[in-house]
């Protein structure tokens, strides 16, 4: 087959300006140690949460006097744990993983929004200042179940 030579140069150009955005990518993200937005970059076994603590007890832990860490661990299709209960004013910063695909954790009565990966730890925090019921999605379509995968924070008085 016969390509002409200016075609050929073309094609020569395009690859290679490929190739260039692909290695400087690459080479950054490495140097950069880039890893997901929310995190610290934090990981874990996804085929060992259950055994890795703190997330082999997903749940609430008071940490100060008016700060909480809850551990959450999200697969198809729930969150564990389903329902925490603080005191309003309450800080809790929340890691969450993932067992199996990528889902996403967000309240929506709250700035609380990450997306959560498995192998990684998502993080985020929030003061609850009003008492309320406060629902956690996921809004990361993760399945058929995606709409029944819900949980809540009770802010109680
Ligand atoms: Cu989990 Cu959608």
């Amino acid at each position: 087959m016969h390509v002409p030579r200016f075609e050929k140069i073309w094609i020569g150009l395009g690859l290679a300006t490929m190739a260039a955005f692909f290695i400087t990518l690459v080479t950054l993200a490495v140097a950069s140690g880039l890893n997901p937005p929310s995190t610290d970059g934090m990981t874990i076994d996804p085929t060992k949460v259950s055994q890795t603590p703190p997330f082999d007890k997903p749940g609430l832990h008071q940490s100060g006097p008016h700060t909480y860490e809850a551990y959450y661990v999200g697969q198809i299709f729930q969150w564990n744990p389903q329902q925490i209960t603080v005191p309003a004013g309450s800080t809790v910063k929340f890691f969450v993983t993932s067992v199996d695909v990528v889902h996403g954790f967000s309240i929506p009565d709250a700035d609380v929004n990450v997306e959560v990966m498995p192998g990684w730890v998502s993080e985020v925090d929030h003061t609850f200042k009003e008492p309320g019921n406060y629902l956690i999605v996921c809004n990361q379509y993760c399945g058929a179940g995606h709409a029944g995968m819900f949980a809540s924070v009770k802010v109680t008085p």
